[in-house]
């Protein structure tokens, strides 16, 4: 029989495994962010966000393209899947004010063999970064026409990890 000790004890080796061995950030390039209806009340296009997500951890994958969109009058979506063309990297966008302030949530998820063995070797990092038109270096806004882009790769710094 299985004692209750051995049992808290597995599930304590279990939850440890929440570890912090990342070293590389985010990094977001050829940013744009674009919202017509937001300086035209007429406009009937949908609002985008749109890069290139590179994982320094990871620079042999090279960047993947994401998006995500949504029709006028709406909101952003609410589920990560199908934001990145490889399903390992994913993005919401958590907060939305417009073009000059909104919040990304940030995931990549990849093998990591020095995180601990398998099935214990998937790694996933977590950032948000928040981007503000004029304070966000490297991202610029034209707001006429509400539509933003990287001047140079954006930096997010990743917070925390589970594997
Ligand atoms: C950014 O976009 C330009 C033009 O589409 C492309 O040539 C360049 O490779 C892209 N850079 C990155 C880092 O994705
Ligand atoms: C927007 O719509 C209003 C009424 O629907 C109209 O009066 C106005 O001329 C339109 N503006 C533009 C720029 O199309
Ligand atoms: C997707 O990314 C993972 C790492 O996150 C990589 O191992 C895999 O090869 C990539 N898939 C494609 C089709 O590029
Ligand atoms: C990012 O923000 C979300 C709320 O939108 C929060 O639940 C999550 O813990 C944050 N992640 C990091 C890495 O700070």
């Amino acid at each position: 029989m299985v004692s209750p000790v051995w049992l808290l004890l597995s599930l304590a080796i279990i939850f440890s495994s929440t570890v912090s061995a990342f070293s590389g950030n985010f990094k977001l390039t050829n940013m744009t962010v674009f919202s017509p209806s937001q300086s035209s009340a007429n406009s009937t296009e949908g609002s985008y966000v749109e890069f290139n997500f590179g994982d320094e951890d990871t620079a042999q994958i090279g960047p993947i393209h994401c998006c995500v969109q949504w029709a006028v009058n709406a909101s952003p979506p609410t589920t990560w899947p199908g934001s990145c063309d490889n399903d390992t990297f994913a993005v919401l966008v958590s907060s939305w004010n417009g073009v000059q302030d909104l919040t990304l949530d940030l995931q990549h998820t990849y093998i990591d063999n020095s995180v601990g063995e398998y099935p214990y070797n998937v790694l996933t990092k977590f950032a948000n970064l928040s981007l503000a038109y004029p304070s966000t270096q490297y991202y610029d806004c034209d707001m006429s026409k509400a539509e933003c882009q990287g001047s140079s790769a954006i930096t997010a710094v990743v917070t925390s990890s589970t594997a």
